[in-house]
């Protein structure tokens, strides 16, 4: 069968070697926060601190996924998934970001991902969804260059120790959130609020991007490497000219900060210009820091929820760009976000597939030889069992139907798409919201670690072992 070739069967089919996959991380899902000689991260640091997380809510136990992850393999075999994307937990197997790995943690990521290959499914390791060691944050964090040097030596003794089984990598997840929001709002760890400081953890990440990509290929020759960004699909409110502005704001500081070093190898002027007042670029960028930056790729790694609707005018009335005490948008802090009218996921985030469709097309254009890979995309529902003990969320298959047709219908007209992970195998810690979102297609109840899969899981498992959707 060719790419495009479709059964007359009423289902849109995808590409025989479509990964069907889901996924999930580890300061998310694993727990056992300090067995086996893990240090504390930022993350835990950060929801230890009151007012920080929703109900106080930790990682420390999580779904317990450090001791189930048996079960949790066995759920997605079962389901018929042919790939699973999980990260490694910096702190689990380089405790303090310094020095030799330590074999317990690596262990467990051996064992992890040899039950995964048994089960069939393919691993895809991110290096870092977020948990930065606390001592490296002491150290200063991303805003200090030497956090992305030790990035670098991470990235490589973990592709030492697992590069035997695993060849898809993933470096980061998400930097914009890990400078951003880490550095810039402070809704996330380790809650810091300056807007150069967010400036120059997103350069950092940019280094420690190139390094890692750079210490994979030499531990890992034959390695599938990516990069997950969440890409933000910026959408002008009105067609005025200081709307177009707004939305050209965003797109710079939001998306172009890391596209434009990964894969082109430069920063674009007008995101140096918009920033020129809080960091000396000449000075934070060193000579070979973007060429570095840009180290070949594989396939680029999109995670896509919600797109952002916005004006050059306030007052915002977005629920999915809140901002925290401090701004997300260095130099851009007075550009307004909108929450249209419609449907929206119980996150508050308004669902709109065409989004996901606009935003692969517009990195196809960009980069025509790049594979594509959707890393992340899913719904948080007020997902509850039945009293027969089911959990039903049709909604959730709704937005997962909608989703995969925008995927199909980009892969139709020409877009490489490689794989659909969806976010997320199974309910877990949700950031600053705790354990109050649930996004998972496997229910999990958080006093008994018990799953429950929901019908949504049963309708992408489906999926995965037709390779197909039914037709909308
Ligand atoms: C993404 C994160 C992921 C999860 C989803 C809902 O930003 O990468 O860990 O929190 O959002």
């Amino acid at each position: 069968m060719t790419r495009s070739a479709r059964p007359d069967d009423g289902l849109l089919h995808f590409p025989p070697d479509f990964l069907w996959g889901a996924a999930t991380s580890a300061y998310q899902i694993e727990g056992a926060a300090a067995e086996d000689g893990r240090t504390p991260s930022i993350w835990d640091t950060f929801s230890a601190t009151p007012g920080k997380v929703h109900h106080g809510d930790t990682g420390a136990v999580a779904v317990d996924h450090y001791h189930r992850f048996r079960e949790d393999v066995a759920l997605m075999r079962d389901l018929g998934l042919s790939a699973y994307r999980f990260s490694i937990a910096w702190p689990r197997v380089q405790p303090t970001g310094h020095g030799p790995g330590v074999e317990r943690g690596l262990d467990f990521y051996r064992r992890l991902v040899d039950a995964l290959l048994e089960a069939g499914l393919t691993p895809v390791a991110t290096l870092y969804h977020w948990d930065l060691p606390q001592e490296l944050e002491d150290a200063g964090g991303w805003p200090a260059r030497d956090t992305a040097e030790r990035f670098g030596a991470y990235a490589a003794l973990a592709a030492e120790a697992l590069g035997d089984r695993v060849s898809h990598w993933t470096t980061l997840n998400e930097p914009w959130c890990s400078a951003f929001l880490g550095y810039g709002s402070g809704v996330h760890a380790p809650g810091r609020t300056d807007p150069a400081d967010a400036l120059r953890a997103a350069h950092h990440l940019n280094l420690a991007h190139g390094r890692a990509a750079a210490a994979v290929r030499a531990a890992v020759p034959d390695a599938r490497l990516s990069v997950s960004l969440n890409l933000h699909q910026v959408r002008p409110l009105t067609d005025s000219a200081a709307d177009a502005e707004a939305a050209r704001r965003i797109d710079a500081v939001g998306n172009r900060v890391f596209l434009g070093p990964m894969l082109h190898g430069r920063y674009d002027d007008d995101l140096l210009g918009d920033t020129a007042h809080l960091v000396d670029w000449d000075r934070l960028i060193q000579p070979g820091d973007t060429v570095a930056a840009h180290a070949p790729l594989d396939a680029l790694g999109i995670n896509y929820y919600t797109p952002a609707w916005v004006s050059a005018d306030g007052p915002s009335t977005s629920v999915a760009h809140g901002t925290g005490s401090g701004s997300p948008w260095p130099g851009s802090e007075s550009v307004a976000f909108h929450q249209p009218a419609g449907p929206a996921s119980s996150m508050g985030w308004p669902i709109d597939a065409t989004g996901l469709f606009d935003l692969l097309s517009r990195v196809h254009r960009e980069r025509p030889d790049l594979p594509l890979l959707i890393t992340e995309n899913g719904m948080a529902c007020d997902d509850y069992p039945t009293p027969e003990g089911e959990v039903r969320d049709p909604e959730r298959i709704a937005y997962l139907q909608d989703h995969l047709t925008a995927v199909h219908r980009a892969i139709a007209a020409g877009i490489d798409v490689r794989g659909y992970f969806q976010w997320s195998l199974m309910d877990n810690f949700e950031w600053a919201y705790g354990y109050a979102k649930r996004f998972g297609v496997i229910y999990v109840d958080f006093a008994t670690q018990r799953r429950t899969l929901k019908s949504s899981a049963y309708w992408y498992g489906e999926a995965a072992r037709k390779g197909a959707i039914p037709t909308p």
